[in-house]
């Protein structure tokens, strides 16, 4: 099948209610996005399975959940106030703006006019804010750029709280914000988004092989994600093209239906960090190694996740193209743990009430088991079939007259090959999680 194109995919999540522009009832904001039902289940799913993989299933790894406003301090300390910057050009004839580093500066993309562009000037990219009531410059805050500085401000608090051994992990998801000059691409490049980010505090000495374990660690979830491993690259990014505070970056690119981009990134961010805080804060940062050793200030490897980029990449990885009984049809070939609906359930025919208590009860039953399950009594069979294939439903199960006047069974159909198999309702559980497992 050929690769599928951005458009498809924006049209999909409009149409069945996956991701919707920002304030699209006022002509839209640019650069924001409101996830729908089926889209905040996506994305929870997504995001659970990383905490899951990343923070619960380990015993070195401590969430985090910080204030999105901070203090203007973190922002001056981390570097964020003076470089957090993009190279910005305006058209001199048509007065659109664009990143200098994005386009052929020679030409104008969107009027055609040539040299029109004069030298870049850096944008800072953090959204500024005023807390409280009075508007100057000690009460500037900004939304925060990254989640990063929610993790390393609370290092010391986490450290105080529960000793842990060096190496371990502090993790965090939650919103950042970019006044991105340029937003564009879906979700791809929002203004507002979502991160999922752990700064590992490790010893100097041990960074190389740190790294490397992290690149593998994140290898395996991009494989639990469901994505193709041809269409993943690890891209070493070179020390000019490097953030002011890493020393070794890779980043992980996909193959999205845009080109090849970044998906996430890998760095290994030594003690910029710390040592910046130590310094304008007055407080120590250090480590005290339980063994007596020397004190000192620990290095960090930092793996940064955006959470719309990974649900773009599911998204495409997952949308496939067939053909079942000389129609063409379309669905999301998605892992069953990402799957929004789990399972729907429906009646054959939605005027018979026999049918219709019997759906009830069946999905009850699943409901409390699974959760995300979907009763679905809209139009003729094959059409919901249709629409539960087109948002990634792994099982469809129908009461029909076998089931009340017959042997009992129910259908259970397979979203990828569309067999159908008959099974008795009290098995449906074990034979879901069987086939999903
Ligand atoms: N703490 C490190 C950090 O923030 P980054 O490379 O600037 O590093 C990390 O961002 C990840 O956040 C990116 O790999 C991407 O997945 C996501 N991201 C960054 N800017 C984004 C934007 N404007 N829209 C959507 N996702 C974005």
């Amino acid at each position: 099948m050929k690769d599928v194109s951005l458009e498809t995919i924006v049209s999909l999540c409009k149409r069945r209610g996956f991701i919707y522009q920002g304030s699209e009832v006022y002509g839209g904001l640019a650069g924001t996005w409101d996830y729908g039902p089926l889209g905040l289940s996506l994305k929870r799913n997504i995001m659970d399975l990383w905490w899951k993989t990343f923070v619960t299933d380990r015993d070195d790894m401590y969430g985090v959940d910080a204030a999105i406003l901070m203090n203007q301090k973190v922002w001056q300390a981390s570097g964020h106030v003076d470089t957090f910057t993009d190279p910005l050009v305006e058209c001199s004839n048509c007065h659109n703006r664009f990143r200098a580093d994005k386009i052929d500066t020679s030409k104008c993309p969107t009027c055609g006019q040539s040299n029109t562009f004069g030298e870049p000037r850096q944008f800072n990219m953090m959204f500024k804010t005023n807390v409280g009531p009075v508007d100057d410059e000690a009460s500037i805050s900004y939304l925060r750029p990254e989640t990063a500085q929610g993790i390393f401000t609370n290092y010391k608090n986490v450290l105080d709280s529960f000793y842990p051994d060096l190496p371990f992990g502090m993790a965090q998801q939650g919103k950042a914000f970019r006044n991105e000059i340029s937003p564009r691409d879906f979700v791809f490049r929002s203004r507002e988004f979502e991160q999922m980010e752990i700064e590992y505090f490790i010893h100097p000495d041990q960074w190389q092989q740190e790294f490397e374990k992290w690149v593998s660690g994140i290898e395996a979830f991009l494989q639990a994600l469901g994505l193709p491993k041809d269409k993943i690259h690890q891209l070493e990014v070179p020390d000019a093209d490097r953030a002011h505070y890493s020393k070794r970056t890779i980043d992980f690119e996909y193959d999205f239906p845009i080109g090849r981009e970044e998906l996430l990134g890998l760095a290994y961010r030594t003690d910029f960090d710390l040592q910046n805080i130590q310094k304008a804060s007055g407080k120590s940062m250090e480590y005290r190694p339980k063994d007596g050793g020397a004190p000192f200030v620990p290095h960090v490897i930092e793996p940064s996740f955006g959470v719309e980029r990974a649900i773009m990449a599911v998204l495409s990885a997952a949308y496939t193209e067939d053909e079942v009984g000389g129609e063409k049809r379309a669905y999301l070939k998605l892992p069953a743990h990402l799957a929004p609906v789990r399972v729907a359930v429906s009646p054959l025919l939605k005027n018979k009430p026999e049918l219709v208590a019997k759906a009830q009860e069946v999905y009850r039953m699943l409901k409390k088991e699974f959760g995300a399950v979907m009763y679905d009594d809209n139009g003729n069979i094959g059409k919901r079939y249709r629409r539960q294939d087109e948002i990634g439903t792994p099982y469809c199960v129908t009461i029909d007259f076998d089931t009340t006047e017959g042997d009992g069974t129910v259908t259970v159909r397979n979203r990828d090959n569309t067999s159908q198999e008959r099974i008795l309702p009290d098995n449906i559980i074990d034979f879901i999680k069987d086939l999903t497992q």
